[in-house]
């Protein structure tokens, strides 16, 4: 049996006719558009058009072939996969052809003649209909599934810019937008190239690529397990995802230290050989929503450790800030799906620009994997939940790796240095396990505030990103405005909304910013704030200056706190949203891997 799954999110509104145009149609259209172009111009310029038009209209000529090359350039970007543009060249061909239609009527002092009233029909036609269909083109940029009523044995499956994953099962094969949609049937699974088209019958999976020839792919075993993902008694898979953060810390650690040695080992990732790493000279690191927060605490890290300079940028803003890119900088993706569109044109761009690139990645084979040169992978497994948990912390665990060895290579961190912190890293999953025994009393503290209508979030140096983090997580699930800000930044701005209905989550742990957040805490309480504080056990100063405290584990390591203060941010989302009763799995407007732009 073929199996489509209920799952497979844009297949849906494709005519039958519409499942035949293929790339090589596509191609054929564009060369025609292109060619009609060439002709219009020769017209214009040799300005001899003198049967219908008696040399009056050069320009309409012009616009006409400009409307042409404009759907040509739309339809090589879909070719290309890329969705950038697509849309605006749409809509600038409408634009083109509204000036066209003026032109005419202008020139024309209204329509005159039969003839004339022809052409504009045409031109109003021809640019109207490429607009409508590169437009079309734009939205059909994602994977479909089809069944014809002719073959009802066979799929047919085809891929551009979505993902899309083939599962070889005994005596049956499956189509689904992403793995865990067919975990239980199968963890054997294959995923089609942009481009490539399948045919899945009982006995078999056949793929062609854009030119007609078979492709032979071998298949991948998904290591994932069927009960990842299932809620295995949990009332939300996110729920579940916050409390699966200690083993899945673990798995991430799991072979990449060394307790005896107080040491850490990237070699599984050739781009990170100490010999690799002495020649980097700049660490540009791209990521969106929460793993770009993950990427704020990691560049900290990394330079921190190593003494080589990071930055970090949005894959959606990266790609249009002409940014300055050289072969020693390497940059550093990170994406707990591999498929984010913005991600992955960002990627792209690096490349193209001659960047080695190091993707951090929890989903093996995803298209920022492949693209990549290099994987380190997070062992989070299936993260179902939207809003991201356990592979938010998996990603930081990756980044602490990564910037300890960058440490190691580059002597910014001495061996005893080293050994102080790989030790401390390999407590963290027992510690984040301690964090969540504090669910009953943040359960308490949600009941008290989830009608507030805004929150303000503070932190300092590696906790500010946190208090994005944290922001962000209440916005998501619970649709509670809120805002994640450097504390230190409060007094420009923030302070004016502060009164006695807002209340105000600050993260202070006890380290080199404690006694900085400390005055921020009480400058937002001289506001008649609400103070939420998330700090150390035992820290009774904290709990004084505070209307609740939210208790976190101690840390020997002050670098490690963000692993250990998100845990309650994320549980005091949860704990709103559930009580609000919002959908916390699959909140309103919000999809789990964004491939679009
Ligand atoms: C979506 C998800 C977020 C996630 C972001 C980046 O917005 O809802 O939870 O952080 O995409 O996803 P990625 O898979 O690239 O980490």
């Amino acid at each position: 049996m073929a199996t489509v799954n209920p799952t497979l999110k844009q297949s849906a509104d494709l005519s039958a006719g519409d499942t035949d145009l293929n790339r090589r149609v596509l191609t054929l259209i564009g060369s025609f558009r292109l060619i009609v172009a060439a002709a219009m111009l020769l017209v214009a310029v040799l300005q001899t058009d003198p049967i219908f038009l008696g040399g009056r209209y050069p320009l309409l000529f012009i616009t006409t072939a400009c409307v042409y090359c404009l759907g040509s350039m739309t339809i090589a970007l879909v070719l290309r996969g890329e969705q950038a543009h697509t849309r605006q060249l749409a809509w600038l061909q409408l634009v083109v052809d509204i000036a066209c239609i003026t032109l005419i009527v202008h020139a024309s002092g209204g329509i005159g003649s039969g003839l004339e009233a022809l052409l504009v029909v045409f031109v109003v036609a021809s640019a109207m209909t490429l607009s409508a269909r590169s437009s079309y083109f734009a939205a059909a940029i994602a994977a479909l599934a089809v069944l014809l009523e002719q073959t009802p044995d066979r799929l047919y499956a085809a891929r551009l810019a979505s993902p899309l994953v083939l599962g070889r099962g005994d005596g049956e094969n499956f189509i689904a937008s992403d793995i865990p949609a067919i975990l239980s049937y199968t963890r054997s699974m294959l995923f089609l190239e942009d481009g490539e088209i399948a045919e899945l019958s009982a006995e078999g999976i056949r793929i062609e690529n854009a030119t007609g020839e078979t492709v032979q792919r071998q298949p991948k075993n998904i290591t994932w397990s069927a009960a990842m993902a299932e809620k295995e008694g949990y009332k939300h898979f996110m729920l579940k995802e916050i409390n699966e953060q200690p083993r899945a810390i673990t798995d991430t650690l799991r072979g990449r230290i060394s307790l005896e040695h107080g040491d850490v080992t990237l070699d599984e990732v050739p781009l990170l050989t100490p010999e690799a790493i002495a020649g980097i000279r700049r660490i540009l690191i791209i990521a969106c929503g929460t793993s770009y927060h993950a990427g704020l605490v990691g560049r900290l890290w990394i330079e921190k450790f190593s003494g080589i300079p990071a930055e970090v940028d949005l894959g959606s803003e990266f790609r249009y800030r002409d940014p300055l890119l050289s072969p020693d900088t390497l940059v550093v993706s990170i994406s707990q799906s591999g498929e984010t569109a913005d991600t992955l044109a960002a990627v792209k761009t690096a490349k193209e620009e001659g960047c080695k690139v190091l993707s951090i990645c929890n989903v093996v084979d995803s298209s920022i994997a492949r693209t990549s040169d290099g994987v380190l992978y997070t062992h989070a497994g299936p993260e179902i939940g939207v809003a991201s948990t356990k592979a938010f912390t998996t990603q930081l665990t990756a980044l602490y790796l990564l910037a300890l060895a960058m440490g190691k290579a580059t002597g910014g961190l001495s061996t005893q240095e080293l050994a102080i912190k790989v030790d401390a890293l390999a407590k963290v999953p027992g510690l984040v396990e301690h964090a969540l025994h504090s669910d009953a009393a943040i359960r308490d503290v949600a009941e008290r505030y989830y009608r507030a209508s805004d929150f303000l979030y503070l932190g300092r140096w590696l906790n500010y990103p946190i208090a994005l983090e944290g922001a962000l997580k209440l916005k998501e699930i619970s649709y509670i405005h809120a805002e994640g800000y450097p504390a230190g930044e409060m007094k420009h701005g923030p302070i004016a909304l502060i009164d006695e209905h807002m209340p105000v989550v600050v993260i202070a742990p006890r380290d080199k910013v404690y006694e900085k957040i400390v005055s921020n805490l009480q400058e937002a309480k001289a506001r008649h704030a609400v103070v939420i504080a998330v700090g150390e056990e035992g820290d009774n100063e904290l709990r004084e200056h505070a209307e609740e405290f939210i208790p976190m584990p101690a840390c020997s390591e002050e670098s490690l706190t963000p692993l250990l203060t998100v845990v309650p941010l994320q549980m005091l989302s949860y704990h709103i949203a559930d009580i609000k009763g919002t959908d916390v799995d699959q909140p309103r407007n919000l999809a789990k891997s964004v491939t679009v732009e």
